[in-house]
């Protein structure tokens, strides 16, 4: 399970839920620019970002809102982005891989639920090899709907998810503000009018898509 609020998994689950085909993850872009032309010209879309500004050239920045049905449906997305990719890509040997948000967190626990793993992963893409505030909320959140809603007991297995289940008490009547304090959210802020992004991460349980690993690198919605 990946986890990159703003915005990675964000907009992966939107892209899904209005009708890409499919979206490919890459960490270098050289080798995403080789996959995509190899792509038929008018089914495919490069889309991503370095430090939160869309990459020159690409036909899409990472911004949950610029995946709309009228740009998507249909096509492969080819995505690379600081930190929410590269985690898809760490861990990309895994036999079951979910990319989860905010909006499809119930979707994804749901999932999870049925199942019936022993064991499950929480990767929180953070910043740059950094600790991220919104993708440990996000984890305290999955690991908060798993506690109430499985037939049997969760067992909390480090001190980083009890810290995250801890965050998600303090801040889950106030998600967008705590997205906007969180560093990445200054960031994001200090780089122009990112409000609807912010509104979109922080919506809670809106989507019913499983963004999922069906071959290396590639997620479709299940
Ligand atoms: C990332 O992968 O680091 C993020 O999605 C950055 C962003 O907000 O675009």
């Amino acid at each position: 399970m990946v986890i990159d609020v703003l915005r990675a998994t964000t907009t992966i689950s939107w892209a899904l839920k209005n009708g890409a085909d499919s979206i490919q993850v890459f960490a270098d872009l050289d080798l995403l620019k080789e996959s995509a032309t190899k792509w038929h010209a008018d089914e495919r879309l490069m889309l991503g970002e370095r430090g939160g500004k869309k990459i020159n050239g690409f036909d899409l920045g990472n911004s949950p809102l610029s995946v709309t049905k009228t740009v998507v449906k249909g096509k492969r997305l080819f995505m690379s982005t600081t930190n929410g990719t590269k985690s898809l890509q760490k861990v990309q040997h895994a036999k079951y891989l979910f990319a989860m948000g905010l909006p499809n967190r119930k979707a994804v626990a749901e999932k999870i639920i049925s199942l019936q793993k022993d064991n499950v992963l929480i990767l929180g893409s953070g910043w740059e090899g950094s600790y991220s505030l919104e993708d440990s909320l996000a984890a305290g959140a999955l690991a908060s709907y798993l506690e109430t809603n499985c037939d049997f007991k969760v067992n909390i297995m480090n001190d980083e998810l009890q810290a995250a289940l801890a965050l998600w008490s303090l801040w889950k009547n106030d998600i967008l503000k705590c997205l906007k304090t969180a560093t990445h959210g200054k960031r994001l802020t200090s780089l122009g009018d990112y409000e609807e992004d912010f509104k979109c991460c922080s919506e809670l349980d809106c989507l019913d898509i499983v963004p999922t690993q069906v071959e290396r690198g590639v997620i479709r919605a299940s």
